[in-house]
């Protein structure tokens, strides 16, 4: 790339002096006024500028203003003929990159001119880096820094290069949509579509069709062709969110898809093939499912060629404090709140948590404060767990007093407590304790509660 410098200046001499010393290496635009200068740079891409501080219609040092206001990129270099400390401080402090003195000394120039185009090639390359990053997906809004964490990072960034079929598991809240959208960010498929579509959302017929997508007259009420994800995703990412909830008879259809490339829309029959990537993720145990007979096996090793395994929050607790100051930080924001910290023991609280509902339960507890704080410390008062920590220390298990209850009758206890506080509501309940309604019905009954 040939840089292009604009020079004002009235001196024949030196006119004459720069163009047979820098014109073979640069591409070069001659003016001696200010308002010419203007014109030139609307018209022209201009890279650097040399004025003389002295113009017939300006300065130096106002025009290098009025430059670095349009465009902060443009490097001006200012010429001053008096030796004036003054004015070449003045100049500095405008922004100039550097000031000469007359007679001007053109191999100082020209060190001066290489200096600037170095020094702007490093601000580029570093402006690049920023975007490049900000645009690694992903990373920016995953929170990690645990070891285990760190080496899923490492997995994403490998297959991120590859077109391999992923298969993201862990629990629920672990992150997995996160993980899948930093895998299709990293990989160069990044300027095509990545579409998802949650697999346990649909019922089985919806599902295919939104999928594959269908013919006109396909069925009653399609009026219109209309395409399947299968197919908008060409080039980019298909994310299939919860896999596991997909009918055997889908997943044939997906297994065909997978070992050809190739689909027909419903009721179609010209046969389309696309250049789709494709990531699942599912919280169960594929496998128990394959034992099950609820998952084909194919299929199961077709999907799980790479797989990434989201470790839950209870097992990175470092990541924790991360991850709550990081969603502190935006909801006060989003919340217009001036909450800045937790205490050190609201933290340690956080830690000893076992989090079954993962980064997401976090965030939303930590949004839950936001929202009804308004100090700016948050203390373990303020955190209000749904469950019981699993960590119970040995000294709370010695001082708690059973009163000689027996299992059962803490079992009545719970469920009176619950059902009660619920209003009499067996759903409610039910899902409160974790069993089924059935379930409670006979219990409830069992012990004569109502
Ligand atoms: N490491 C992390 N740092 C910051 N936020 C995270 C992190 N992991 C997950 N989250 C956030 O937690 C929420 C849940 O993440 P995500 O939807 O990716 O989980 P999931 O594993 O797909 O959950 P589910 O199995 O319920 O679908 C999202 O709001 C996401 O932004
Ligand atoms: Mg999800």
């Amino acid at each position: 790339m040939i840089h292009r410098i604009l020079i004002i200046e009235d001196l024949k001499d030196t006119i004459d002096l720069i163009k047979n010393t820098l014109g073979d290496e640069y591409e070069l635009y001659f003016t001696t006024t200010a308002a010419e200068a203007f014109q030139i740079l609307k018209l022209n891409k201009i890279d650097l500028i040399i004025t003389d501080l002295k113009l017939p219609d300006s300065t130096g040092v106002d025009l290098l203003k009025i430059v670095k206001k349009q465009d902060s990129n443009i490097t001006v270099i200012i010429v001053t003929g008096y030796g004036s400390i003054t004015s070449a401080v003045n100049a500095m402090k405008s922004g100039a990159f550097d000031y000469l003195t007359k007679p001007l000394d053109i191999d100082e120039l020209k060190i001066v001119i290489e200096r600037a185009f170095q020094q702007k090639k490093l601000t580029d390359e570093i402006k690049d880096l920023k975007f490049q990053l900000s645009e690694k997906y992903g990373f920016d809004n995953i929170i990690a820094r645990s070891p285990n964490m760190l080496k899923v990072f490492e997995k994403v960034k490998q297959v991120s290069e590859t077109n391999a079929t992923v298969l993201v598991t862990g629990e629920s809240g672990t992150g997995k949509e996160l993980i899948a959208k930093a895998i299709h960010f990293n990989s160069n498929r990044k300027n095509n579509s990545f579409l998802a579509i949650n697999c346990g959302a649909l019922p089985e017929n919806l599902l295919e069709s939104e999928l594959f997508g269908y013919e006109k007259g396909a069925f009653t009420g399609a009026t219109s062709r209309k395409m399947g994800k299968v197919e908008l995703a060409n080039k980019g990412t298909l994310f299939l969110d919860e896999i596991g909830e997909l009918s055997l008879f889908t997943q044939v259809k997906l297994l065909r898809f997978l070992e050809q490339k190739e689909f027909m829309r419903l009721g179609g029959n010209r046969v389309i093939s696309v250049d789709v990537r494709l990531i699942t993720a599912t919280n169960k145990n594929l496998e128990d499912e394959v034992q099950a007979g609820q998952f084909r096996e194919d299929f199961y090793y077709r999907l799980k060629v790479f797989e990434i395994f989201l470790p839950p929050l209870r097992e990175r607790i470092n990541d924790i404090p991360l991850i709550a100051v990081h969603y502190l930080k935006e909801f006060s924001k989003q919340y217009k709140k001036k909450i800045e910290c937790f205490s050190k023991e609201a933290i340690e609280k956080l830690k000893i948590y076992n989090w079954p509902g993962n980064i997401r339960e976090l965030k939303n507890l930590i949004e839950s404060i936001v929202i009804v704080i308004d100090k700016p410390m948050i203390t373990p008062d303020e955190i209000s767990l749904k469950f019981n920590s699993g960590e119970t220390s040995e000294a709370e298990f010695k001082n708690w007093n059973f009163e000689g209850k027996t299992l059962e009758e803490f079992e009545k206890d719970i469920i009176t407590r619950t059902y009660f506080q619920n209003n009499r509501n067996k759903t409610k309940t039910a899902n409160i304790l974790g069993i089924g309604r059935t379930t409670l019905i006979r219990k409830l009954k069992k012990n004569n509660i109502d």
